[in-house]
């Protein structure tokens, strides 16, 4: 089943004829009618990440990749990035494989982002070990501009490493994903290293179904077609001018309206472990994208909605009591999963010591059902708003499409509150900052 499908709190503060308005009133159709442009034309305009679902070339360029670094049979995957160059990826793996992954694949996986010693220093000692025992280890840098302090530090350690059991072959282990011209890609290309491109229109936060995640993925085993067939419907559904189907714009008008009456905090609570990954993906994509100083016309407004991430059913043992009486602050989108690959049934027990079990007979999905239900009451009881996106599964498709509707989102969202969610000017302080102490 194929499917994530979306819903909201019709009975609350905002209907469907408030959303109307805000539609008509802002003249939303000039926007969707630039985001459409941007799928007939190659990577000119800010909304270019909608047309790369579309990009077979792409697609195929990072597939092919992964099929020549399959055949060095690797045994582990290094993914060196931060921010936008490796939460997508982060995020998608998660939710499709879980959080065992490598206890159960031959090809194990790491992400290398903060320069934090013990983390680095155990992988840099999980890579030695797969060198000595003469397995292939593959890296994948991931850096959009090609200079970022950290994702630089932490891939030229493992190269040196990589180096001292490859002396003369360590290019074929590395792949390189950049901008085109970027320093990185220069050095890349003058030390032999294979590179994947990223559209220079396409800002790392939106990057996730470019080679940035394509390529690890495709590694992993991830079904790519399936992945960006769900982005697709995203973009069909996201661009639509009927918001019956158009989820992205509703999602964002509920987002925009509930901040004009002070609730700045959107909560991502997400109803399964797995993707957990995904509620911090969409943190840094609506925190780097919406919080903004300047608007377009140069004035100063500091909007901002803080985006926070929770996981069913554990958050409700810590801050539910909080998000139930609390001030109201806040809205919500539940993030629910129908089917999923496991099932456990609750024994009756053997008829020993034990009473009659606790819900014996159900399933641990019946369960988390009704702890779901039960919070979505206690919300509507309590009047604090919510939607919900429900997956059918936690495959490809669904996904693919979660992730890119709420890509789309964040373009409405900027031209509603009529700032730039593509750049991140305030974050390039700390960088100089930091570079000033280094002094380097
Ligand atoms: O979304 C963004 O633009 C940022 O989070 C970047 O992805 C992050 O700062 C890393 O940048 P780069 O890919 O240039 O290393």
């Amino acid at each position: 089943m194929k499917k994530c499908t979306f819903s909201y709190d019709k009975s609350g503060l905002i209907n469907k004829d408030t959303l109307d308005a805000v539609v008509k009133d802002k003249n939303i159709t000039q926007v969707i009618s630039r985001m459409r442009e941007a799928l007939t034309q190659n990577y000119v305009t800010d909304y270019a990440s909608l047309a790369v679902p579309f990009d077979k070339k792409m697609m195929h360029d990072a597939v092919r990749m992964a099929q020549e670094k399959q055949a060095l049979i690797p045994r582990i995957l290094i993914v060196v990035g931060i921010g936008g160059s490796n939460l997508g990826t982060q995020a998608v793996h998660q939710a499709l494989f879980g959080r065992f992954y490598n206890d159960n694949s031959s090809l194990k996986i790491y992400f290398l982002d903060t320069v934090d010693s013990d983390y680095v220093a155990e992988i840099l000692r999980t890579v030695r070990l797969a060198l000595e025992a003469q397995q292939a280890v593959l890296v994948n840098v991931i850096t959009k501009s090609g200079t970022t302090t950290e994702t630089l530090i932490n891939f030229y350690t493992i190269l040196d490493l990589l180096k001292q059991f490859h002396p003369t072959t360590h290019q074929k282990y590395v792949v390189v994903t950049t901008d085109s011209q970027s320093p990185l890609w220069h050095s890349a290309h003058a030390q032999g290293f294979s590179v994947l491109e990223i559209p220079k229109k396409v800002g790392g936060r939106y990057s996730v179904f470019t080679a940035v995640g394509l390529f690890p993925l495709a590694l992993c085993g991830v079904t790519i077609e399936q992945l960006l067939e769900g982005a697709q419907e995203a973009v069909r559904k996201g661009l639509s001018d009927n918001l019956e189907e158009n989820d992205s714009l509703v999602s964002a008008l509920l987002l925009y309206l509930h901040y004009q009456n002070a609730l700045t905090t959107h909560d991502m609570f997400l109803f399964s472990l797995d993707l957990e990954g995904v509620g911090k993906w969409y943190r840094q994509l609506l925190g780097e994208s919406i919080g903004k100083e300047f608007n377009n016309h140069g004035q100063r407004v500091m909007i901002g909605i803080t985006p926070t991430v929770s996981v069913g059913s554990i958050d409700l043992h810590s801050v539910a009591q909080l998000y139930l009486a609390g001030p109201r602050d806040k809205f919500t989108t539940f993030v629910t999963v129908q089917t999923n690959k496991q099932s456990i049934t609750i024994s009756e027990g053997d008829g020993g010591i034990e009473q009659k079990r606790l819900c014996a007979g159900k399933t641990f999905e019946q369960v988390m059902d009704a702890l779901v239900k039960g919070t979505q009451v206690a919300y509507l009881e309590s009047k604090r708003p919510f939607c919900i996106f429900m997956l059918s599964e936690k495959n490809e498709y669904c996904v693919g499409q979660f992730l890119q509707s709420k890509i789309i989102e964040m373009m409405y969202l900027g031209y509603l509150f009529e700032i730039n969610p593509f750049d991140q000017p305030n974050v390039e302080l700390y960088k100089r900052e930091a570079h000033r102490i280094l002094g380097c």
